[in-house]
């Protein structure tokens, strides 16, 4: 039989690949793949993202009880990710019986640091992701995260010199590029260098800062139709309801979301709690797993970020805040104006009846939310 014209041949496969699926399967034959590894994980459709400084193990902790699924950590750079380097080591990876299932992610540009790196926490960790997605100067000084984008083969590299040699999945956060069609090439490289499931972040690596503007949900969906692997969708989630649109938008399997995240951990369980009542949860879980208090800072000033700028001498007070003793005394003060605030507002506030402004935004009385 003669093959037509037009049948698609198989793309070549990479020099830089060195053993076959079937000697990979051979060589570990427990680890998991694609849906295998994502049933394994308990099928998460709720997941927080990798948030340097912000996804530590507190928080995940505090997000996990409001129903996230599976949670990732902060980024970590593999070159300084070592045993030799004490400090930084215990200070990246901190975890615990709870924090399952979690997925490391690590920025590299160098195959052999990060299988070392990655090398380092398989005992306590489900998979290892790999950041493809950080638009920040210093990811483009030091030649990581979305600055690989051009470089598709070292990209390949670095995910294949973990699928051949690393015990446990790897996986990729990816940003998207203008075009759609590339951006599915894309994703289908990512794949085929072997990572077991991929997490679009639906904005460019142009869209950061004042310039983030709105995920682009089509290239998400269109990246899932192309690959076998399990895909999360990243970018656009507000609101709880946004999740389930999400999902039926661009038929995903999990839903990441970051900033909202910090401003609500409870944004997964479809709650709407005050926010010092999140605080102080938070607070007590920092009282068991110690927590850099410049962490602790940045997620008071997130969670309290509509009362703040209202009661600025509590503002001062966070700023001036050094111990656990003290954010907890902060976060009692704003409880206390919070209350006094909803005890004084006619009619009541009714927190199910948030009035959404002319963007759709519900936060034209925010605080007072915070305050229920
Ligand atoms: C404080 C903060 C830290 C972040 N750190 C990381 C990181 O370590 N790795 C990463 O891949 N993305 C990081 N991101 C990007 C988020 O994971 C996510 O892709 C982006 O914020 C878009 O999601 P969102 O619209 O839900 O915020 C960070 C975002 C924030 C707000």
């Amino acid at each position: 039989m003669t093959v037509p014209e037009t049948a698609v041949t198989a793309a070549p496969v990479p020099a830089h690949f060195t053993m076959t699926e079937d000697e990979i399967r051979a060589k570990f034959p427990t680890r998991l793949r694609g849906y295998d590894l994502y049933r394994q994980i308990g099928s998460p459709k709720l997941v927080v993202a990798p948030m340097v400084d912000q996804s530590e193990l507190a928080w995940r902790i505090l997000s996990r009880r409001y129903n996230a699924q599976l949670c990732y950590t902060p980024m970590i750079n593999a070159k300084l990710f070592t045993r030799a380097n004490k400090g930084f080591f215990k200070d990246q990876w901190q975890t615990n019986a709870e924090d399952r299932p979690v997925i490391v992610q690590f920025c590299a540009n160098d195959p052999e640091l990060l299988l070392n790196a990655a090398n380092l926490v398989v005992d306590g960790a489900d998979a290892v992701d790999l950041n493809l997605g950080c638009p920040q100067n210093i990811a483009k000084r030091g030649h990581y995260g979305s600055y690989l984008m051009e470089d598709w083969d070292l990209i390949s590299k670095l995910i294949r010199k973990l699928h051949e040699n690393l015990e446990i999945p790897v996986t990729a956060k990816i940003r998207v590029f203008p075009d759609i069609a590339k951006t599915v090439e894309y994703a289908k490289m990512v794949e085929a260098a072997g990572a077991q499931m991929i997490t679009v972040h639906g904005r460019l690596r142009e869209q950061r800062g004042h310039k983030t503007g709105l995920a682009d949900w089509a290239k998400i969906r269109a990246v899932k139709e192309a690959v076998s692997v399990p895909v999360f969708a990243n970018g656009n989630i507000l609101y709880f309801e946004d999740i389930q649109r999400c999902i039926e938008e661009t038929g995903v399997d999990g839903v990441m979301s970051a900033e909202t995240n910090l401003y609500n951990p409870a944004l997964f369980s479809g709650k709407v709690l005050p926010t010092w009542q999140l605080a102080t949860e938070y607070l007590e879980i920092c009282r068991d797993v110690p927590t850099r208090p410049q962490f602790i800072r940045g997620h008071l000033f997130k969670l309290f970020r509509n009362s703040l700028p209202i009661h600025t001498d509590l503002r001062q007070k966070l700023v001036a805040a050094e111990t656990l003793d003290d954010y907890e005394q902060v976060t009692k003060d704003i409880k206390a104006r919070l209350i006094e605030e909803a005890t004084a507002c006619d009619p009541p506030f009714d927190p199910d009846h948030v009035e959404s402004d002319e963007h759709g935004y519900r936060n034209s009385k925010r605080h007072k939310v915070e305050a229920v």
